[in-house]
């Protein structure tokens, strides 16, 4: 038991250092675009939907009904010759079906512009990564 209340304390004690910083860095401004920061905002904020490797198989993905999914960004060309799209619907968010809860959210108040540029780099990686 004092072990439990031990552990309990422990973590009630580690949270706050963790709330100061609950994220990678997401908002701020001054990364510059690059896969790697990318990345880091991926696994951030779009792996909990897209999975971790971007086959559309993130935990989440188990609340969206069968004719509604997650795209698979890890097919060949699905991501290719269409940035200035696919930048607006990560900035402004994609809702083809009227059910709220299964749409792609908007990030534009979250992240600042160079990050979604960043993530759009990075899924841009995730079909070769795929084929690995
Ligand atoms: C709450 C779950 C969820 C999260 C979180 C999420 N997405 Fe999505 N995403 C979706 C769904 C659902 C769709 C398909 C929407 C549709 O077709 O109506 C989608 C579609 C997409 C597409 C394809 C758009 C197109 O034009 O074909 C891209 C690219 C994408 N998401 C990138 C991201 C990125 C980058 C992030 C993180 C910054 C992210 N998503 C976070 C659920 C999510």
């Amino acid at each position: 038991m004092k072990t439990i209340a031990a552990f309990i304390l422990s973590v009630a004690l580690a949270a706050p250092a963790f709330a100061a910083e609950p994220m990678a860095g997401p908002r701020k401004m001054g990364h510059g675009v690059s896969v790697a920061r990318g990345h880091d905002v991926f696994i951030e904020l779009c792996a909990l939907c897209h999975g971790v490797k971007g086959k559309g198989d993130g935990p989440r993905s188990t609340y969206f009904h069968k004719d509604q999914y997650i795209p698979d960004l890890t097919i060949e060309g699905f991501v290719e010759g269409r940035d200035a799209e696919l930048l607006t619907h990560i900035r402004e968010g994609l809702q083809r079906l009227d059910e709220p809860q299964l749409a792609m959210p908007q990030f534009k108040y979250i992240l600042a512009e160079d990050d979604i540029k960043s993530v759009l780099a990075y899924i841009k990686t995730l079909p070769a990564k795929a084929k690995k």
